[in-house]
């Protein structure tokens, strides 16, 4: 059976990640409506998937209400507007691959997972990382219990100094009141990652965290709003915005620069087109913009059953990555996505125990996308649609809603001094 399916929101994700890979998957499905308000964005996807204008549509709502005849909607849009248009989706009748995060209050998440079960609604969440097989292989070894019970887990998300001065304080995500608190909506996946380890009910959650670099205490004086219009530090900021952009799109070929994070700049990123973008949001002063999410944060957890977890989320680090340490009664598991190599001791007697070592690049073809889990996550939800099997899809919201749960507690915690937060069973129902 051919699946059809509605795209809303054409941007990194909806239309580079998800709309590129059904495209080049024919076989699978194919895109018959797309939404997004923005015309040059329209124009690009309904070339690409030769597409009627009545298909395509100016908002997620408009779609909707047009009913397309589709199987499922991808839901790629900004955060806020997840509720309004996942909850018409689901009572339309449709399923869904929804983006994360579900949404940005703890009500609507809790209330779109309703409304996907009251309706018998496929709802997956862009929870990648758990189709990536290095988390995957991960899961595998402690599921075969061979570092036995898990005692402690640390994870770090490395969010890469350009990576967050990018998103989360000139971009979509810089602003508390407009998306979300930086906990849920970039380490959801974390937060997922490590209840989806540790396998167990969380009994409480506690998390400190500040805003230490991003605001104006640190800007030079005579500091210009934009970088271009005469920083006295423009050579030796490494957040100046024309080496982030200009430097790296110049830097790679030019089949690679059309994308993410360029493509957020311009919708057809040229060296002019970027020069100009520079006059934007994006080339403004990292320590002069309206931000206020955390740079830095500490959550820590308590399971039930006496274990514990840490999660470290830093905008310090060279390079975009995680790293995880997961220590068992009879051994301790070390991984990171940067070099995709997992490394496991097993307690064996000895002073210094010998590691197997798991080359996830020697082990697995394509890992682009979040470490190959964006194609695995896509490939899972499309062949999912043709099939009556539910379990086939493994980041289903009934499975994932915890994580968002567990992130509105943290930043409850935060926001008080990190007082200890309690996770009743009905906070997840
Ligand atoms: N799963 C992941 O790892 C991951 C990674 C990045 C972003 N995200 C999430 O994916 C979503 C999209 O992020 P992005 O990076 O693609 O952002 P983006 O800004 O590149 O794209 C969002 C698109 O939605 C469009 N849009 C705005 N309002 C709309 C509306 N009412 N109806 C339809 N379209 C609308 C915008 O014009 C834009 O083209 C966000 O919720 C984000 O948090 C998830």
């Amino acid at each position: 059976m051919m699946i059809n399916i509605a795209i809303i929101g054409l941007g990194a994700r909806g239309g580079e990640v998800y709309g590129d890979y059904i495209k080049q998957h024919p076989e699978l499905a194919r895109v018959v409506a797309i939404a997004d308000p923005n015309p040059e964005k329209r124009v690009k996807y309904q070339t690409l998937f030769d597409l009627d204008d009545s298909c395509v549509f100016d908002s997620g709502a408009s779609l909707l209400q047009a009913k397309p005849e589709v199987q499922a909607v991808i839901i790629a849009s900004p955060d806020q507007s997840h509720h309004v248009d996942a909850l018409k989706a689901i009572e339309s009748g449709y399923d869904l691959l929804l983006e994360k995060p579900i949404a940005t209050t703890l009500e609507a998440c809790l209330e779109i997972r309703d409304a996907a079960v009251r309706n018998h609604r496929r709802v997956v969440l862009c929870h990648v990382l758990r189709y990536a097989p290095l988390y995957r292989k991960i899961k595998d070894i402690l599921d075969e219990k061979i570092i036995g019970d898990i005692v402690l887990m640390h994870q770090i998300e490395h969010i890469g100094y350009w990576h967050f001065a990018h998103s989360f304080v000139r971009g979509n995500w810089r602003n508390s009141q407009t998306s979300a608190p930086i906990v849920l909506a970039k380490t959801s996946h974390d937060l997922d990652i490590i209840l989806w380890y540790m396998g167990v009910d969380v009994d409480s959650v506690s998390s400190f965290g500040g805003l230490y670099h991003f605001h104006p205490k640190h800007a030079p004086s005579n500091a210009p709003s934009h970088c271009i219009k005469g920083c006295p530090i423009k050579n030796t900021c490494p957040y100046d915005a024309e080496k982030i952009y200009m430097n790296n799109f110049k830097a790679y070929p030019l089949e690679h620069n059309k994308v993410w994070p360029f493509t957020v700049l311009d919708v057809n990123p040229t060296e002019s087109s970027l020069n100009k973008a520079l006059l934007g949001p994006y080339g403004r002063c990292v320590y002069l913009c309206d931000n206020d999410v955390m740079d830095h944060q500490l959550v820590n957890i308590a399971f039930k059953n006496g274990s514990h977890a840490h999660l470290t989320l830093s905008a310090f680090s060279g390079s975009t990555h995680r790293q995880i340490k997961i220590m068992g009664t009879k051994g301790e598991i070390n991984a990171d996505d940067l070099t995709q190599v997992i490394t496991v001791k097993t307690y064996d007697g000895r002073f210094d125990v010998t590691p197997v070592i798991y080359d996830i690049r020697k082990m697995s073809e394509s890992l682009k996308g979040h470490g190959g889990g964006d194609e695995r996550m896509m490939y899972d939800f499309l062949t999912g649609l043709s099939s009556s099997e539910k379990t086939s899809i493994s980041s289903s919201i009934e499975h994932t809603v915890t994580s968002h749960v567990l992130a509105f507690k943290a930043e409850e915690s935060r926001c008080h001094q990190g007082t200890r937060i309690t996770m009743n069973e009905e906070d997840t129902r």
